[in-house]
């Protein structure tokens, strides 16, 4: 029988400046077998109070060079001199990280030497796009790059170990961590997962400048119901196999060296805890040998989840779940011991996370020389200048142009002055980004420096503030709206919105509005940002809006009135002269959205690859269950994004309308309500054209794309009708469809 079900796939064609191919994924770490003896040999030396310190991490929050003042931390330095700590964070600068490991080397027995590890998210003093942003690229290539150098930087500041990629799909633009993902699909993320670790890792992680890089969070975080940030996941495992997980294969396929667990629960279970995720499917089923590190503290959060009762129990639910250490939680220290010497844990538990631990290790070279990352001469041969450079290229990729009528865009030669207002406009912080590492603050190139660099002397340029974002002092606090009755800057900014032939708006987000713990109920505007807009737009309608921001804002009347709208997120240290580059048209826009913006944030969550409900219209673009006061599609569909040159798609040609599928499994075709999506990414390309040239792009499908995770739990595909979709977007394609035959 063949039971003739209706699928689609989706094809996005992307423009931009050159020309890259797919990565393939690679295995980077070597010589295995070498290293397997090597740890095996390791362990048999250890005692088990040295096989739990392996599984503590520790936050280096005094100073290491000095005494520790504080009881806590002179405790702390007591164990890194017994060699009773695996690894720390936050310890920065070669100085300190060779302190603290020469405390280690020479007081311990073992002398096994620490890792560092640190938050390099989106760069580390160098500042590219944050995630969502950056991936709005679509340029894996680039991608790749951004993390070789925040690696290389990394290292030049004794650091080995970074918590990045964050590949938690989400769709949820009221939570603050969307901005430090890639956004709302899985294909597309498990790409960057891949470029990611090769960029930080290399093809040699023992390489003097590559470091370890973190899968996070395992697992669901991202789709925190109503997208506040820690909260319950609700999630069945057709979701979790087909949504969530594939970026983390991706990324254990690549070789990634850790994984971090994740704040939340799913179904009852925290991640932290979670032993089918992390023992069955992580360890078991992808037979990845890394380790997994908790988030910080989430071992000991599994008492507030109602999960156990106190650090103990804490501690023995996360070991048999495969959690192997424990940030900065305490509660391996505590318990983990006498947890195995009462027979409540198995001492092969421990055996199992402490050579995970050592794997990586000696993966990374510590074994031969502990200090090899703590090296100052790595420092004096950067080129920051150069590293300028890659940020300055990737950003003026990121940058989605959203709307561009009348062609305002790119700015002519005859416009001779120019209004620029707002207050991001000469912001040379908020572009930094919360994840910002050690990027400096107010570092990055404001939009107004980059305009009126690239301006020239014969265009006038003028200034005004107009307004405050209307929140808190910018700090690591929650900024909460605060100014919004202070109209006396409009006065100013209206005055030379009326003498200048064009105004440039720049509006958006504080650098601290998104990021861990920022989510928001509202995702419009803050303050008096769309007063100022509407106020400006009564005296000149000539209007560029510049938007900077971490997640997908509603924009709904600037799409109706403004004419040109550029998306131009948090785009780092080189944000204003990557801006000034689209808008003089310097670089010709190839951004898409990684992430649906909706009309309103009562559409949240909201992506394009949602299932058909069981009433679909026929025609595409209802077949969504929606609102009555509010078109159902986003405002800005994922993969959207123009360019100064118009793309016309010609018809699609598929060489069959039937396929049969490789080899000779017998599938039963599941009779259940198991459903599709309406549309799934499954490849992309970026192509870079001449006017007026044309070239066949081309894309092979075979079964193993038309895979899914079934109500069988196995990645399988059903013989049916599949609709191929190409089109610039998820929205407006071309569409053909052929037959996937099995027998
Ligand atoms: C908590 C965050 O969730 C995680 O992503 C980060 O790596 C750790 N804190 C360490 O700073």
């Amino acid at each position: 029988m063949t039971n003739m079900k209706k699928y689609t796939l989706l094809i996005i064609v992307l423009f931009y400046g050159g020309f890259i191919a797919l990565g393939q994924n690679s295995k980077i770490l070597s010589s295995v077998k070498n290293v397997e003896t090597k740890v095996d040999s390791v362990l048999a030396l250890m005692t088990l109070e040295e096989k739990v310190g392996q599984l503590i991490q520790y936050n280096g929050s005094w100073d290491l060079t000095g005494p520790a003042s504080e009881l806590d931390n002179k405790q702390k330095e007591e164990n890194i001199k017994k060699g009773l700590v695996g690894s720390m964070l936050n310890v920065l600068s070669v100085k300190a990280t060779k302190e603290a490991q020469k405390l280690l080397m020479e007081n311990s027995r073992m002398k096994i030497p620490m890792m560092f590890g640190y938050d390099v998210i989106h760069g580390y003093k160098t500042i590219f796009p944050v995630p969502l942003g950056e991936t709005a690229s679509w340029d894996l290539e680039a991608m790749e790059n951004s993390a070789r150098i925040a690696a290389i930087e990394s290292v030049a500041d004794g650091i080995n170990w970074t918590f990045s990629p964050m590949i938690d799909i989400s769709r949820d633009a009221r939570w603050g961590r969307i901005m430090e993902g890639s956004g709302e699909d899985p294909y597309l993320t498990s790409m960057v997962a891949v470029a990611k670790v090769k960029g930080y890792q290399g093809n040699d992680l023992s390489g003097d400048l590559t470091i370890a890089a973190t899968a996070k969070h395992f697992a669901g975080y991202g789709m925190a119901e109503a997208g506040r940030d820690y909260n319950t996941v609700n999630l069945g495992d057709n979701e979790l196999h087909n949504t969530v997980l594939p970026p983390f294969k991706a990324a254990a396929d690549a070789g990634v060296a850790t994984f971090m667990n994740s704040f939340n629960e799913i179904d009852g279970i925290p991640s932290t805890g979670n032993k089918h995720l992390q023992r069955d499917i992580l360890k078991g089923d992808w037979n990845w040998d890394g380790f997994v590190v908790s988030d910080w503290g989430s071992i000991p959060e599994m008492i507030s989840h109602g999960v156990a009762k106190d650090k103990k129990q804490a501690a023995e639910i996360a070991i048999k779940a495969g959690s192997d250490m424990d940030m900065e939680g305490g509660a391996y220290e505590a318990s983990l011991q006498e947890l195995v010497l009462e027979g409540s844990v198995d001492e092969k538990l421990i055996d199992d996370a402490v050579k995970r631990v050592l794997r990586v290790k000696f993966k990374l070279g510590l074994f031969d020389d502990p200090y090899k990352y703590s090296n100052p001469e790595v420092a004096a041969n950067i080129s920051y200048e150069d590293h300028k450079k890659a940020a300055r290229d990737v950003a003026r990729k990121s940058i989605v142009l959203l709307k561009n009528e009348n062609n305002l865009l790119p700015l002519k030669p005859e416009v001779k002055s120019i209004a620029v207002i707002g207050p991001l406009a000469n912001d040379k912080d908020s572009p930094i980004g919360n994840w910002r590492a050690q990027g400096e603050a107010n570092s990055a190139v404001s939009v107004l420096e980059g305009i009126k660099t690239a301006a020239g002397k014969d265009v006038k340029v003028n200034y005004a503030l107009g307004t405050t974002l209307g929140i808190g002092e910018r700090s690591f606090l929650m900024p909460l709206e605060i100014n919004t009755t202070d109209r006396s800057g409009f006065k100013e900014a209206l005055e030379i919105a009326k003498k200048s032939e064009l105004v440039i708006m720049v509006l958006g987000e504080d650098a601290f509005q998104t990021g861990e713990g920022r989510s928001q109920s509202k995702i419009g505007l803050a303050g008096l940002q769309q007063e100022l807009l509407k106020e400006i737009y009564k005296v000149n309608k000539n209007i560029i809006l510049v938007l900077i921001n971490g997640r997908p804002l509603e924009i709904s009347w600037s799409s109706e009135n403004i004419p040109t709208i550029v998306e131009a997120w948090q785009l780092g240290s080189e944000s204003g002269n990557a801006i000034a580059d689209v808008l003089f048209g310097k670089y010709n826009p190839s951004g898409k959205l990684p992430v649906s913006f909706p009309r309103t944030v009562g559409q949240e969550p909201l992506y394009y690859n949602q299932k058909n409900t069981g009433r679909p219209s026929s025609d595409l673009h209802v077949t969504y269950s929606h609102y009555t006061d509010v078109g159902k599609d986003a405002l800005f569909p994922f993969g959207f994004g123009l360019s100064y040159t118009q793309f016309e798609y010609g018809e699609i040609d598929l060489s069959a309308s039937e396929m049969n599928a490789d080899g000779n499994i017998e599938v039963s075709i599941p009779v259940t309500n198991t459903t599709r999506p309406v549309k799934e990414l499954k490849g992309f390309q970026l192509l870079d054209l001449n006017p007026g040239e044309s070239r066949i792009v081309k894309f092979v499908i075979d079964e193993k794309m038309l895979q899914f995770y079934t109500s069988n739990k196995i990645w399988e595909s059903e013989a049916g009708e599949f609709e191929v979709f190409v089109g610039g977007n998820s929205r407006d394609v071309k569409s053909a469809a052929f037959n996937l035959i099995k027998n």
